[in-house]
């Protein structure tokens, strides 16, 4: 297998850090190409066997998977190239908001596409992805993709209609959690923990929290309940959050970014 990468930012070079720390391909089966020399020097420092292409069209042309993590606005020019290559790889897009049917319509070759959403948690593989494959893809291109995408954490296959729902929760959700973070540690500091004491409590309280959800299965209100002692500090805590109306808030802005990731 060898896959070709362009774009080699944030995204692009989380997923190339992933795949070769998981070693699902060696170095010498990626072919990268990014418009700035050092976001492939950065790659190329750790993973020296990684090919460096001259061109998009030279990574297309190399490859028999193909991920596209450039900007959203970059994608149509990138796949109306597959138009002009004799070798037509599978094409993974990670860009948000670009659906199959765009891509499809970006070029006229029959390419076999897949529409990705992954999370920033995933450069330092423990992300989400969430993914839906398009017409003419078979079970080994989701083998293939599903490999990939394990690297980079939790990889789940959706309904391309679902993808604005899931992209609400897991692709916005890092944003979320960090805004939590910030403001249990602010309460830490104005209770004379040290910053780090607060952030470190909180962070490691956080992933604690959603591992053993995961762990048992059980629904989060039971959980919490085994929190919650009668009378206790506990549920002091929860009625100020129900009074200041969190759960509506998270509620409300995750159907806010569903409905602007439709517009
Ligand atoms: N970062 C995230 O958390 C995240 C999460 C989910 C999905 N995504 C998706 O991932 C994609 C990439 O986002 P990012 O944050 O990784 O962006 P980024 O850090 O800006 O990386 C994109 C890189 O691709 C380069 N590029 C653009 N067009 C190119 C072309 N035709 N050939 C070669 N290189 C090209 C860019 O160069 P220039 O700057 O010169 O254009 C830039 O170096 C986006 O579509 C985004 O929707 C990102």
């Amino acid at each position: 297998m060898k896959i070709g990468i362009i774009g080699v930012g944030k995204m692009g070079g989380a997923m190339v850090r992933g795949m070769l720390k998981a070693n699902i391909v060696s170095d010498s089966h990626i072919y990268l190409y990014d418009h700035h020399q050092v976001n492939l020097e950065a790659i190329k420092t750790l993973y020296p066997n990684v090919n460096c292409c001259s061109s998009e069209s030279d990574v297309l042309e190399k490859s028999s998977v193909v991920i596209l993590a450039v900007k959203p606005y970059a994608i149509s020019k990138l796949v109306s190239l597959l138009d002009h290559c004799t070798n037509i790889p599978l094409v993974i897009s990670v860009a948000a908001g670009v659906s199959l049917g765009d891509l499809t319509s970006f070029c006229q070759s029959d390419v076999k596409f897949v529409r990705s959403m992954p999370n920033t948690p995933a450069s330092v593989g423990h992300g989400v992805v969430v993914y839906s494959m398009g017409q003419g893809t078979n079970i080994q291109d989701k083998f293939l993709v599903e490999n990939i995408f394990n690297t980079l954490g939790y990889a789940l296959e959706l309904p391309e209609e679902k993808i604005d729902a899931a992209m609400a929760i897991s692709g916005c959700g890092p944003a979320y959690m960090y805004v939590i973070l910030d403001a249990l540690s602010d309460a830490g500091v104005s209770l004379g923990l040290t910053r780090t004491e607060a952030l470190t409590l909180a962070a490691h309280t956080m992933e604690g929290s959603a591992y053993m959800q995961m762990q048992t299965g059980q629904h989060p209100m039971a959980l919490r309940d085994d929190v919650t002692s009668p009378g206790g500090v506990t549920i002091a805590a929860l009625n100020e959050l129900d009074a200041l109306g969190l759960r509506h808030a998270l509620i409300s802005a995750t159907r806010v970014a569903a409905l602007k990731g439709k517009s």
